[in-house]
């Protein structure tokens, strides 16, 4: 008989321990399956919260192996296969606070989801007798939106999450905001956009975690991007987010190649840039990040553009300003 282990993060409210649960191979079951034949045959106190069963609710998230998966979506043969080993570590999500074993609590996560400003205020030419209709193209743009379930998996792999939550909102709520944003039956998506410049827009990392792990293929990252693009055309401007960007692009339009050592002075807004490269350029020489002729090269010389450099220039001419 082929035996399949579940080592499990139990919390009790006081104390935290890792219990192990063994049970019969089935390829039939699920994570959450797996969860709930424990429960049922070995331990009813074993808490965690499943609905629906069929990837809709959104409440069976957890980490196996310290990934966040859909526990009802994921089948129990794709994570052995994935991690070629009969016995797996299951966790509360991350980035949450635990409740109970793999019990998270949501509610500070929604008051963050709230000042996203989640909710349509239609444009004036919308009544209702008119209804508040938008075409099939429009709707294309915000549907993929549309699809989250507030399962929590993006926002618990998010690194910068991790490193500080302060001043950075779940990616989720990210991509709420940007799903009224886009929406073309908006009064204002500004509204949304100028929330989310005040709650960290600009401190993604792009680690790109919150992408791979959504169990509905939504790309939170994407949506900052987009909001990052309207309030670039909006104006909005000022910080190092918005100098980062522009730096980033100007290197692109000039030469196709970045030069790292004066894209951060230019991102600091250092005034004295030159000091500011020597920095930076010291720095990287010690970590091995630059060699030290091809620091010589960035710090001396204007890079040659690539070749194929008109191409390039006539995407991003197109970018900025459509045509
Ligand atoms: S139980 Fe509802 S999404 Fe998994």
């Amino acid at each position: 008989m082929r035996t399949i282990t579940f080592d499990i993060d139990r919390f009790d409210g006081t104390r935290s321990w890792t219990q192990s649960y063994a049970f019969e191979y089935d390829p039939t079951l699920t994570v959450l399956g797996s969860l709930i034949r424990i429960k049922e045959q070995q331990d009813p106190s074993l808490n965690f919260t499943a609905s629906c069963r069929c990837a809709i609710c959104g409440s069976c998230a957890v980490r196996v192996n310290g990934n966040a998966v859909l526990a009802c979506d994921t089948r129990l043969d794709t994570v052995l296969k994935q991690w070629g080993a009969d016995t797996l570590h299951i966790s509360p999500i991350g980035n949450f606070k635990v409740i109970s074993d793999l019990v998270v609590d949501w509610g500070d996560k929604i008051e963050r989801l709230r000042s996203a400003k989640p909710g349509l205020k239609a444009k004036k030419e919308f009544s209702a007798d008119s209804g508040c209709q938008q075409s099939p193209a429009d709707f294309a743009k915000i549907q993929k939106q549309w699809d989250c379930i507030l399962c929590g998996s993006c926002a618990s792999e998010c690194n910068k999450l991790t490193d500080n939550d302060r001043d950075f909102l779940e990616p989720f709520v990210y991509t709420h905001a940007n799903r009224y944003a886009q929406d073309s039956r908006s009064a204002d998506g500004m509204v949304h956009v100028k929330e989310m410049v005040k709650q960290g827009l600009w401190k993604c990392l792009h680690c790109m975690e919150c992408v791979t792990k959504c169990p509905k293929q939504i790309a939170p990252a994407a949506d900052i991007a987009a909001m990052r693009a309207m309030a670039f055309a909006a104006g909005n401007t000022d910080g190092k987010g918005p100098r980062h960007a522009e730096a980033f692009r100007t290197d692109l339009e000039n030469t196709g190649r970045l030069n790292e050592v004066r894209l951060v002075p230019r991102t600091e807004g250092l005034i004295d840039a030159a000091t500011g490269r020597m920095g930076f350029t010291y720095r990287m020489l010690k970590h091995g990040k630059l060699g030290a002729l091809e620091a010589a090269e960035l710090y001396l010389t204007d890079n040659k553009p690539i070749e194929g450099i008109d191409g390039l220039r006539k995407i991003i001419r197109y970018e900025r300003d459509g045509k």
